[in-house]
């Protein structure tokens, strides 16, 4: 839907981007800019740049930009109408809402308020003398009462409707009760009942604070045919691929890495051992919006899965996906015990640091993984054993680190450094041979032949759209050039891309609203990255005459052009007529 242009201006001006931005980036001001670490990719120096005149955000490395809005939608994965939505809730404004919209989001924040009850029912019951059995088998399994306190944690009691009622009495819907995924629902009569009984329930939070899923153990290890954990399904707000357990604490924490584990179980220890960067997936592997969600908040991740051979396989698949995502990635590979729970409570803290401190990066860790499953003594598994290394070295981005682990290989198995270095230069080439044949194949693909994914941002004429964005970057700078740009239409523009953004932004000086990033509309992410990339590469200061050449250019560019192609047409006309003489 289209919000009102009065209505961005406001919001875009209530909410300064150095303030949004600043939520997520600790900002370093240099000059009228303000630089630091981009949230969009992993980096050790600060690209990313907030320009707050211009209202714009762009990042040198990764080559993303745009507005307030657009910051607010790449970091919280959000539409545009929803980014504008909370951009509105943070400075206090009301959303001139359409009718079927304002009931999705009611639906929403019904369904947050909902779960905020059931919480709030569930902790009450963990202190009822309901709860007894079920308190003490958390006090048995080392939670504090402030952990308790933190974590939200409760207990659902072994009761058919207990839930349901008391959730009707607070007003929701027998509609409601079924989105929200906390009661199921009789095949026979259609009853509603309790979704979990009889468990230690683990709340769910999201990074905003909203509660929005849980987890339920059982609290008997001995009944076999119940599943030890049962999680809320997947309703309107509930996304276990898209939500961490835990991250709502641990984006606070000022260790200044996180740590990824697979229990919730084991989160909680960690915490309360004061590990409070730890987070753990919800229920499944690790995905790739996992991944990225992390990436937020941290460049530095340490997986501690589960000592068994799951665990293990686990490992090594999340660890592409974290590294993809801009993650650095190390793995604390657990001894002693099957997880960090067992392991706190065996020895403590102190002893959990110093493994935390031998965890080695991942690379040691797979290069550990391949010697464990060969016997060196054995030729045959010796030659295997380097073969596999010498791929997984070859795959290193850094000429150092090949050298290094290559060298470590060669020690480990007592062969010369030489062999093994020509080992991984086999290895490289035949890697570069298939990723050759892939990149062949993604070429052909006849889809992606038709549809570029940038054919709006290329530049036919690089004359004229040189001149272009300079002249772009003139107005936003000091709109009131706008005046003079009146011979320009947005048709002369060599580039389709820059004749829209001159467009709309002439259009709202004509009727007296904000020239900047934000009031542009109906422009894809990429589009808004280059605009604000052509802003930032065009700083410079204000120029009445560098106006008028780019004005120029952009005209004879245009007329020439357009010479050009009525000539072209006349030239493929006459050759069409001579095709068909020679037919007739
Ligand atoms: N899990 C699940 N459903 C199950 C078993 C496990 O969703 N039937 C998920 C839960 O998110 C759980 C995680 O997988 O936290 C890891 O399982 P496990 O290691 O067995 O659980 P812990 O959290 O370590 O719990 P506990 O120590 O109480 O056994
Ligand atoms: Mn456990």
């Amino acid at each position: 839907m289209a919000f009102p242009p009065a209505f961005l201006d406001e919001l875009v001006a209530r909410n300064p981007i150095e303030d949004v931005v600043g939520q997520y980036v600790t900002l370093r001001r240099s000059g009228s800019n303000l630089f630091g670490l981009c949230p969009f990719h992993g980096e050790k120096t600060a690209s990313f740049s907030v320009t707050p005149d211009k209202g714009m955000f762009y990042c040198f490395g990764c080559h993303k930009g745009g507005s307030v809005i657009n910051f607010e939608m790449e970091i919280e994965n959000l539409s545009y109408a929803d980014a504008v939505r909370a951009l509105a809730k943070r400075a206090g404004m009301e959303v001139p809402e359409d009718e079927q919209y304002q009931s999705r989001y009611r639906q929403q924040e019904r369904l947050w308020a909902l779960h905020k009850e059931a919480a709030r029912f569930f902790h009450t019951k963990l202190y009822d003398p309901i709860g007894a059995n079920a308190l003490k088998y958390a006090y048995d399994r080392g939670m504090t009462k402030s952990t308790l306190t933190k974590f939200g944690i409760g207990y659902a009691p072994d009761s058919w409707t207990d839930l349901v009622d008391a959730l009707r009495q607070k007003g929701y819907t027998d509609q409601e009760l079924r989105d929200s995924g906390l009661v199921t629902v009789s095949r026979k009569n259609g009853n509603l009942f309790d979704r979990f009984r009889d468990r230690l329930m683990f709340p769910i939070i999201d990074v905003r604070g909203n509660v929005i899923g849980f987890g339920g153990r059982i609290m008997n290890n001995t009944d076999k045919s119940a599943a030890k954990y049962l999680n809320s399904p997947e309703t309107l707000i509930f996304n276990k691929r898209k939500n961490l357990f835990a991250l709502n604490l641990a984006k606070k924490s000022k260790l200044g890495y996180l740590i990824l584990v697979e229990g919730y179980m084991d989160a909680i220890a960690l915490h309360q051992y004061g590990f409070d960067c730890a987070v753990a997936s919800l229920g499944t592997a690790l995905t790739e919006d996992g991944a990225a969600l992390l990436s937020r908040y941290t460049d530095q991740v340490v997986l501690i899965y589960d000592g068994d051979a799951a665990g293990q396989n686990a490992t090594q698949r999340a660890i592409p996906m974290l590294e993809k995502a801009g993650l650095q990635v190390k793995v604390l590979q657990m001894r002693d015990a099957k997880d960090p729970d067992e392991f706190l409570k065996k020895f403590g803290a102190d002893r959990f640091r110093l493994l935390l401190e031998e965890s080695s990066n991942r690379v040691e860790y797979q290069l550990a993984a391949i010697l464990k499953k060969y016997d060196l003594r054995d030729d045959d598994q010796k030659v295997k054993y380097l073969q596999e290394s010498a791929e997984l070295i070859s795959s290193l981005g850094s000429s150092v680190q090949r050298e290094v682990y290559a060298g470590r290989v060669a020690e480990a198995a007592k062969i010369s450094l030489d062999a093994m270095k020509l080992e991984v230069q086999r290895a490289y080439k035949r890697r570069q041979a298939r990723q050759k044949k892939q990149q062949e194949k993604i070429d052909l693909a006849p889809a992606r032949n038709l549809q570029p994914k940038s054919r709006t941002i290329r530049y036919d004429n690089m004359k004229s759209a040189m001149a272009e964005e300079m002249l772009l970057a003139l107005v936003l700078q000091e709109p009131a050039l706008l005046d003079q740009t009146a011979p320009l239409t947005k048709e002369m523009f060599s580039s389709e891309l820059l004749g829209r953004v001159y467009a709309q932004l002439s259009q709202r000086h004509r009727e007296g609203l904000e020239v900047n990033l934000s009031g542009l509309t109906d422009f894809t992410s990429e589009e808004m990255s280059h605009i604000a990339g052509l802003v930032q590469r065009n700083q410079g200061p204000v120029n009445e005459q560098a106006l008028l050449d780019c004005l120029r250019t952009i005209q004879r560019e245009y007329q020439t052009g357009k010479v050009a192609t009525e000539a072209d047409l006349l030239a493929l006309r006459d050759k069409m007529k001579e095709r068909k003489g020679i037919r007739a």
